[in-house]
C-alpha cells in the first residue's frame, strides 16, 4: 500500500488502476493542471531543472528521491498514509467534509499564483531551488485534495475540482476563498514571512484533519504535514538568515539607524517587524471566527478533531465545557467564556499562535548572540483582524484599543509602508550563480539533502 506506482500515468498509492473510471476522470483533469501550470505557475521556468524531492514511499524512512528535474515533469500524484482497508465515511451527509476540501483545496494552487514571480528575484540559487521546491509541492497537494473530490463527491466533486483551476489569487471576478491567499506574496521578505505563518496555517488545519473519521482525509493529510514541515523550514531559516546578515550590517556599522542599515543594502528590524505583524495578523484571521456553529459541528460529526487529538486527555466531547475569547466592550478587551465546542476554532488558533511563538523565539535568539538588544514579537492577537468579533476593530500592537485619528497616525508603525515594500523592492536583484547571494541574506548552513551550498540546485535552460 504504501509504495509508489511510477509507471502509471498518475503516480499513485492508492491501486488507482483498479477504479477505471476515477483513473479516466483524473486522466481528464491532469491536462487542466499542467495547463494551469504553465499559465500561472513558476515564471520563466519551463526550462529549468531543479534540483526536486519526490516522493517514492510514504514511508517515514524512505519517501524522499532527490535529482534534476523539469518542473512540468514532476510526478505529482496521490498518496496516502497507509491505513487499514478504507472505512466509509459513517456519518452526516457529507456537506463539511467537501466544504473543508474545496477550501483548503483552494489555497494550493492561490499560493502558487501568489509566488510565481519571486524565481525572477531569487536571492540565491538555494533559495531558488527551495522555492520550486514549495510551489510543486503545493502543486501536489492540489491533486491530494481533487483525488478526494473526485473519489468520494461524485459529480458536485468533479466540478469542484474544475472550479479549483478556474479562480485564481487576486482575481477581481473570481478570487480565491480565503482574504490571505488573495494578498501578494510580492518579494522575498514576504514569502519566508508566508512560509514560516501562513504554511503554518496549512500544518494546523491538516493537522485537525489528520484526526478526521474521514478515513481517506485522515491519511491524506498525514502526509501532506510531511511536505509543510520543509515549507515552514524554509520561513523560518529565511527569516533568521536575515536577521544575521542585519545584525552584521549593524555591528559592523555600530548603528541601529534604519536609514543606515538600508543605505548598507540591508533589511532593518523595523521593517522586518512590520512584515511579521501583517503577515501573523493575516494568518491568524484563516482559522474563522471565534465562536462558529460549523466548528462545533465539524467536530462533533468527527470531521475535524483539535490539535493533537489525541494526546489530550479529556473526554473529546467537550459537551459542558468552556473557553475563553474575547471581545470589545465600552471600548476596553474583555474576555468572555463561551461553550468550547462553538470556540474551537479560537482553540486551534490558540495553539496556532503558541507554535508560532516558539520560533519568533529562536529569530530574536539569532539578535541576541550578534549582541543587538532589539527583539521581534507577536502582535496582540486583537491587532489588524477582519474576521471574527475583533474584525476591524482598531488595535495598537500592544494590544491598546486606539481611536481612528491614532490609528491613522501610527498604522505606519505598525504595518508595512509603501514606503518598506519599495524598499524591500530594491534589494529584490536576482542572484543565482551557485554559491553567491544577495547582500541582504546570509547564506544557510548548510545545503539540500547534504549538498554543498554552492552545489548547483538549478540547471537553466
Ligand atoms: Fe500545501
Ligand atoms: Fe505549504
Amino acid at each position: 500500500m504504501s509504495s509508489i506506482n511510477y509507471s502509471e500515468k498518475i503516480p499513485n498509492n492508492v491501486n488507482l488502476a483498479e477504479d477505471r473510471t476515477l483513473q479516466r476522470a483524473l486522466e481528464g483533469w491532469q491536462p487542466n493542471f499542467i495547463h494551469w501550470w504553465d499559465d500561472v505557475g513558476p515564471e520563466r521556468s519551463t526550462n529549468h531543472e531543479v534540483y526536486l524531492r519526490t516522493a517514492v514511499s510514504v514511508d517515514p524512512s524512505g519517501w524522499a528521491q532527490f535529482g534534476h528535474v523539469k518542473m512540468r515533469d514532476y510526478r505529482w500524484g496521490i498518496f496516502l498514509n497507509p491505513g487499514d482497508a478504507e472505512r466509509e465515511i459513517h456519518f452526516g451527509d457529507h456537506k463539511g467534509e467537501k466544504a473543508w476540501l474545496v477550501t483548503q483545496g483552494d489555497t494550493e494552487p492561490a499560493s502558487v499564483e501568489q509566488q510565481r514571480h519571486l524565481g525572477l528575484t531569487a536571492p540565491s540559487m538555494y533559495d531558488l531551488r527551495n522555492l520550486f521546491q514549495i510551489n510543486v509541492e503545493e502543486g501536489r497537494h492540489l491533486w491530494a485534495m481533487v483525488y478526494l473530490l473526485h473519489k468520494h463527491f461524485g459529480r458536485d466533486g468533479r466540478e469542484e475540482a474544475e472550479a479549483l483551476l478556474q479562480r485564481q489569487s487576486g482575481d477581481v471576478d473570481n478570487p480565491r476563498i480565503l482574504g490571505a491567499f488573495n494578498e501578494k506574496t510580492p518579494d522575498w521578505l514576504a514569502f519566508f514571512m508566508f512560509t514560516y505563518f501562513t504554511d503554518r496555517d496549512g500544518k494546523f488545519q491538516l493537522s485537525a484533519l489528520a484526526e478526521s473519521a474521514f478515513d481517506p482525509l485522515a491519511r491524506t493529510t498525514k502526509f501532506m504535514l510531511t511536505e509543510e514541515a520543509h515549507h515552514m523550514f524554509v520561513g523560518e531559516s529565511g527569516i533568521s538568515r536575515v536577521l544575521s546578515r542585519t545584525a552584521q550590517v549593524m555591528n559592523d556599522l555600530k548603528t541601529d539607524d534604519p536609514a543606515r542599515v538600508r543605505a548598507a543594502g540591508a533589511i532593518d528590524l523595523g521593517t522586518v517587524q512590520r512584515y511579521l505583524n501583517f503577515h501573523y495578523s493575516v494568518t491568524i484571521d484563516l482559522f474563522g471566527a471565534d465562536q462558529s456553529s460549523n466548528a462545533a459541528t465539524f467536530y462533533s460529526t468527527g470531521l475535524k478533531g483539535r490539535y493533537e487529538e489525541g494526546k489530550r486527555t479529556d473526554d473529546h466531547v467537550l459537551k459542558g465545557q468552556t473557553y475563553k475569547v474575547l471581545e470589545v466592550v465600552n471600548g476596553q478587551l474583555t474576555e468572555k467564556e463561551v461553550p468550547m465546542l462553538n470556540a474551537l476554532n479560537e482553540v486551534l488558533r490558540d495553539d496556532f499562535i503558541k507554535d508560532s511563538v516558539a520560533g519568533v523565539g529562536r529569530w530574536n535568539k539569532v539578535l541576541e548572540k550578534a549582541g543587538i538588544p532589539t527583539r521581534l514579537v507577536v502582535p496582540h492577537k486583537a491587532f489588524n483582524r477582519q474576521i471574527g468579533a475583533l474584525a476591524g476593530i482598531k488595535m495598537s500592537p500592544e494590544g491598546q484599543v486606539v481611536g481612528e485619528a491614532e490609528w491613522a497616525a501610527r498604522k505606519g508603525e505598525w504595518l508595512p509602508t509603501p514606503e518598506d515594500f519599495a524598499f524591500v523592492a530594491s534589494l529584490m536583484g536576482r542572484v543565482v550563480e551557485p554559491g553567491r547571494f544577495a547582500g541582504w541574506i546570509a547564506p544557510p548552513t548548510m545545503g539540500i539533502n547534504r549538498q554543498p551550498v554552492d552545489f548547483e540546485y538549478v540547471r537553466f535552460g
